[in-house]
């Protein structure tokens, strides 16, 4: 085990993102069957650090994770018709993104997380490695999340990551 667990890295690397306004507001919107965006975006975090484990990969894991948590950092609830939520599978890396710049200090890599995750829906290539795994963690992960409802350990992060029980400040 690298440096603790999986979970563990993600409130290290994450912590900034995951404690701000916008990504607790998160909390309030879905994304895949019961599973909020916030939950979505830890999955995906936690997969991306897996994944490369597995695959033996290198990355830059601090960008990884804060790339993984923005991802989908879009701030609206994208099942509600409306005429600005319209192509948001499209549209809604380019939404991440400029909201992400807006709160955030980010790193290319970072950048180009938040940017091409949607490969290859949005048809720009992976500029860096980490990119490439934080999409193929959400694919996995959306797949996942639209099967299974969420397990113990996805609402073990959510209690550890909520500031009122003081998660996740130590
Ligand atoms: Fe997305
Ligand atoms: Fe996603």
């Amino acid at each position: 085990m690298k440096n603790g667990t999986v979970s563990m890295r993600v409130r290290r690397y994450g912590g900034e993102i995951l404690l701000s306004e916008g990504m607790q507001r998160m909390r309030t919107f879905q994304q895949h069957g019961t599973t909020t965006v916030f939950a979505h975006c830890v999955h995906v975090a936690c997969m991306s650090l897996l994944i490369a484990e597995r695959l033996h990969v290198q990355v830059d894991e601090r960008a990884m994770v804060r790339g993984a948590l923005l991802h989908d950092y879009f701030l609206y609830d994208w099942h509600i018709s409306r005429k600005d939520h319209r192509w948001h599978g499209f549209r809604h890396a380019g939404t991440a993104l400029r909201n992400a710049t807006r709160d955030f200090e980010l790193t290319d890599v970072e950048q180009d997380v938040i940017k091409k995750h949607m490969f290859p829906l949005n048809p720009a290539l992976p500029s860096y490695r980490e990119t490439a795994i934080v999409s193929l963690a959400d694919k996995i992960c959306a797949v996942r999340e639209f099967m299974t409802s969420p397990g113990a350990q996805a609402r073990a992060l959510w209690q550890a990551f909520r500031p009122s029980e003081g998660g996740g400040q130590e």
